[in-house]
């Protein structure tokens, strides 16, 4: 077959529709990816934009913190060859654990460590039989630092940097590899829909990367094969800190990080009239 008529490789990437998941749908649309996107909202403008890049899109509109949310996504990707999987979707849940819904709870744990996990397994088993491709997970600095005011999403992303190096290691001597990008602060949606609009980190705008230079140094990271990539000098500055630091001090430099109402929202406002 010519070069002009092989099949484009395929790339799955969860939580296309905002922020870092649809700067990497991007990237592996101009790397020559076609595409299977998810999120739990309409994505159609972000498929149209990752068609005129020239990748074949289907969207699927599904919950992942539901196993039939990951079930219909595992459908939709029925038996072709994943190349690469980009296991991003993921959200947080600001405030004091005490006051938070239950439900809300879990839709975190359920979104961020059952759904992602079941989908990898998922996709890595086929990966394996067919001994090629590449796995790249978002998890955050956030695992290194217990998070108060963001307990459960900071403990799920421990989980989440725990997994990924783990499974890398299992799959040592196959040709998959498993990548782990580890993002601090980044300028997306995430700080309002975990109702942090009211926070220092939200409100920063030295601590806050942008999605697509985040999305890029992951996308870099996941073709090369890399372990982990903490994005950015000063994210990679605090996961020294938090290794050396008694994790009570970290937990109380995060606190003032992460507690409501010690700002006012201008950064995320700012963000969202864009
Ligand atoms: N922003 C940060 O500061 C930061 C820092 C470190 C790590 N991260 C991680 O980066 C990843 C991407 O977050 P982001 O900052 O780009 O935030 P974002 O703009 O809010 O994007 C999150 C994406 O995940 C999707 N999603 C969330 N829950 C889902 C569910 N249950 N089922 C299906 N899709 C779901 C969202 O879909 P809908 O649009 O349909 O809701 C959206 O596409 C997350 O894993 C997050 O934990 C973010």
């Amino acid at each position: 077959m010519d070069e002009l008529n092989a099949p484009r490789p395929l790339a799955v990437v969860t939580g296309a529709s905002s922020g870092i998941g649809y700067h990497l749908a991007r990237r592996a649309a101009e790397h020559g990816y076609d595409l299977v996107v998810a999120a739990d909202t309409p994505l159609a403008d972000a498929a149209r934009d990752f068609e005129r890049l020239g990748a074949k899109v289907q969207a699927v509109q599904c919950d992942l913190a539901t196993t039939d949310g990951v079930m219909h996504l595992i459908q939709a990707i029925g038996d072709r060859d994943v190349e690469a999987l980009m296991a991003n979707a993921g959200h947080g849940l600001g405030g004091s654990f005490l006051s938070q819904d239950f439900s809300a709870i879990l839709h975190v744990i359920n979104t961020n460590i059952t759904g992602t996990v079941h989908l990898i397994q998922h996709v890595a088993r086929g990966m394996v039989a067919r001994a090629r491709g590449r796995i790249l997970i978002t998890g955050s600095i956030a695992g290194f630092q217990p998070g108060a005011f963001h307990a459960v999403y900071n403990g799920s992303k421990a989980f989440i940097d725990s997994f990924a190096i783990a499974l890398r290691n299992e799959l040592k001597g196959t040709e998959v590899t498993v990548s782990c990008l580890m993002p601090g602060a980044t300028d997306t949606e995430f700080f309002e829909r975990a109702g942090m609009e009211t926070t220092k980190v939200a409100n920063d705008p030295k601590m806050l990367m942008q999605p697509d230079e985040v999305a890029k140094i992951g996308f870099q990271a996941m073709l090369k094969g890399e372990a982990d990539v903490v994005a950015g000098w000063k994210n990679k500055l605090q996961v020294a800190m938090s290794k050396v630091m008694p994790a009570q001090a970290t937990a109380q430099m995060h606190r003032k990080l992460a507690e409501p109402g010690t700002t006012e929202p201008t950064v995320q406002a700012e963000h969202h009239e864009k």
